[in-house]
């Protein structure tokens, strides 16, 4: 049945009518086009070659192999993670339509007390970090609080533009700026605790400001709401050099990537994505033109960064220090891309320099423009680092060198990879052990008995990666949703309910009569059937969130996808498919329901007359009884 409207309101269909899911989806997710539809690699699950159709005409998406769909509020609420009215305020505000004003719960509201912290709502939390930027935006301008913040912004020559667009600010040198202002207008500091931008007294009250005489770049989501802040040091005597806000409700360190909502649009277009180390390397990067830079935010790259990028993109340049830690941090992101499918390159910039020290240098575009150009391949790079721990070693270590790498690449999911690419792997190793290929072969089937029982993987969100979760489960309680004429019946009415009025009783009858043998069919068809009998809202949408289960909604996904599209026939073909499909369960059901074979017979002739038209093989009545 069609759920209850959370809201009495018409906000979600002013809202729904005015998304383009194409538009929303294709920002995020790179799109191809098929027919009247688009196609993508599913980001609901780890998908890896295009499971998911977004359907125009019907302003829905679906994924035939994970089973997650729905309309643009569902892409947003499970992509981005929203709840129900910030996934509405955000399309909203996307499309312009003006929202009836709400509030929440008043006493939820009032309950600020002790832990109130964790208790502050997101959107609560979305506000504070608002109104925090602004707070760091207005003193980078205040004639005092912000001046020593101004030179240091000239002296890194940082262009007024990228003030402007990166948000740059700055924290005063006192220890109650924001918190004063906040006192100031009575506004409740739960949630600026929780961010952690204000902190507590130890043994006193009071609160004092956790970032203090800094150069503050805010921290952005992908959809470029402020979720923390990075602060720089301005005096050589502080420590440390960066000191980010922590981890929140709002920010996860493995999960954003910086100025990935500045990045994106550049990322598409030129299908590459370049990773940096620093705010001011993305900074300079921009400033320079060169628009499709992102990077890490003092943590390692994570599977969840990966995944982001590997949706928009189809190469990625890892623009890594040239120091050992930072060639380290290289190894692991290339490790975190092995198994995607993307390609990876490694740039080194000439005279080890980071690309904001280059970028400021007499010429440096050019060279940093060059030194992009020829990015090495990365496993070229990983295996030039494993020839160079190879040279000067005797035969054995480097024997073993090789073996434990192989070992690694293994576990890493090498011999999963496609053929080309796994062919050059073994290659390499061949090459720097000074053996053949099929004797690495050998020594990767040998490991990869060994590791079959424990497959390890990179990225440390990966063991709860709620992503990956639908999946397996989903799909394995669903299995194969097989085709004969009831399926079909079943998916041309879900893909155009109109039909539904143009069927005889008896049509709609043998439909009904029908026993699916899948019990996922079985409940679409009780499902649909009454939602037309009622006369109920038959969109796409609303088909797929009335279905009982996560298997009905899945199966009632597929058997739509499969049948012909209003926007592709015309509608007495479709109607005629329908009507041919019911004819043919109508005759079966003759044919099973009879037991005496004459009485078949019988009963086959008349089903036949009812369609208009004779069988082409009909049965002959037995002349012994079975
Ligand atoms: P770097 O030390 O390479 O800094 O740290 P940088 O980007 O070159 O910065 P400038 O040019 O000296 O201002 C790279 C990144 O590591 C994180 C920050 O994200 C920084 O941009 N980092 C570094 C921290 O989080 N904390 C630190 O104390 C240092
Ligand atoms: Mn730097």
């Amino acid at each position: 049945m069609p759920q209850a409207r959370p809201f009495q309101n018409d906000d979600r269909q002013r809202v729904l009518d005015a998304s383009d899911i194409v538009r929303l989806v294709g920002e995020h997710v790179q799109l191809r086009p098929k027919g009247r539809e688009f196609v993508c690699v599913c980001p609901f699950h780890d998908d890896h070659k295009p499971s998911m159709y977004v359907v125009p005409s019907k302003q829905i998406y679906h994924c035939f192999s994970c089973g997650a769909g729905g309309n643009a509020l569902d892409f947003v609420i499970n992509y981005f993670k929203m709840d129900f009215r910030e996934a509405l305020k955000f399309l909203a505000d996307r499309a312009g339509v003006e929202l009836t004003p709400w509030n929440p719960r008043p006493d939820a509201a009032n309950a600020a007390q002790g832990d109130s912290e964790s208790r502050s709502t997101r959107a609560q939390l979305f506000d504070a970090a608002a109104f925090a930027h602004d707070f760091f935006r207005t003193i980078l301008r205040h004639a005092e609080h912000g001046a020593v913040a101004r030179e240091t912004v000239q002296k890194r020559a940082i262009a007024p533009q990228m003030v402007e667009e990166f948000g740059i600010g700055a924290a005063p040198d006192r220890w109650d700026g924001l918190e004063r202002t906040i006192a100031s207008k009575n506004m409740d500091p739960a949630p600026f605790l929780a961010l952690g931008l204000l902190k507590r007294r130890e043994r006193e009250t009071g609160m004092y400001d956790a970032l203090r005489h800094r150069l503050i770049f805010p921290i952005h989501d992908q959809i470029g709401r402020v979720i923390g802040f990075g602060g720089r040091k301005m005096r050589d005597e502080d420590e440390p050099k960066y000191l980010n806000s922590p981890e929140s409700a709002l920010f996860d360190k493995g999960k954003n990537l910086y100025a990935l909502h500045l990045a994106r649009k550049a990322i598409q277009d030129t299908k590459t994505a370049i990773i940096t180390e620093g705010y001011t390397d993305v900074i300079a990067c921009h400033q320079a033109g060169v628009r499709n830079v992102v990077a890490t935010l003092g943590t390692s790259l994570t599977r969840d960064h990966a995944r982001q990028l590997e949706r928009l993109c189809d190469t990625v340049v890892l623009l890594f220090d040239a120091d050992e830690a930072g060639q380290r941090a290289a190894d692991r992101a290339i490790e975190i891309f092995f198994n995607a499918p993307i390609d990876v390159k490694m740039c080194v910039l000439p005279g080890g320099k980071d690309p904001d020290e280059l970028l400021k240098q007499e010429g440096g575009a050019e060279r940093f423009r060059e030194a992009l150009a020829g990015a090495m391949d990365a496993l070229d790079f990983r295996f030039a680092r494993l020839r160079q721990r190879a040279a000067g070693e005797g035969m054995s270590s480097v024997a073993k060198l090789v073996e434990n790498d192989a070992q690694r690449l293994v576990e890493l999911g090498l011999l999963n990879l496609e053929p080309i690419r796994k062919r050059r792997v073994v290659r390499r190793l061949a090459t720097i052990a000074g053996v053949t290929e099929s004797d690495i072969e050998q020594t990767l089937r040998r490991h990869a008995s060994r590791s079959a029982s424990r497959p390890a993987r990179v990225g440390e969100n990966d063991a709860t990666d709620p992503d990956a979760a639908p999946t397996g489960s989903a799909r394995a309680g669903l299995g194969v949703i097989p085709n004969g004429p009831g399926e079909q019946a079943l998916g041309a009415l879900l893909a155009d309910p109109t039909l539904f009025h143009d069927l005889r009783d008896d049509e709609v009858g043998a439909l009904e009569a029908h026993r699916f043998t899948h019990p996922a069919c079985a409940e679409v068809a009780q499902t649909l059937l009454a939602m037309l009998h009622a006369g109920d809202d038959c969109a796409a949408t609303s088909l797929l969130a009335a279905m009982p289960s996560a298997n009905a909604r899945t199966g009632a996904g597929e058997l739509m996808m499969r049948a012909e599209l209003p926007c592709e026939g015309d509608r007495a073909r479709r109607l005629k498919t329908l009507r041919d499909c019911l004819a043919r369960l109508d005759v079966a059901a003759a044919r099973a329901t009879a037991t005496d074979s004459n009485a078949r017979f019988q009963a086959l002739l008349e089903a036949h007359a009812r369609h208009g038209r004779m069988p082409t093989a009909v049965p002959r009545p037995a002349s012994t009884p079975p």
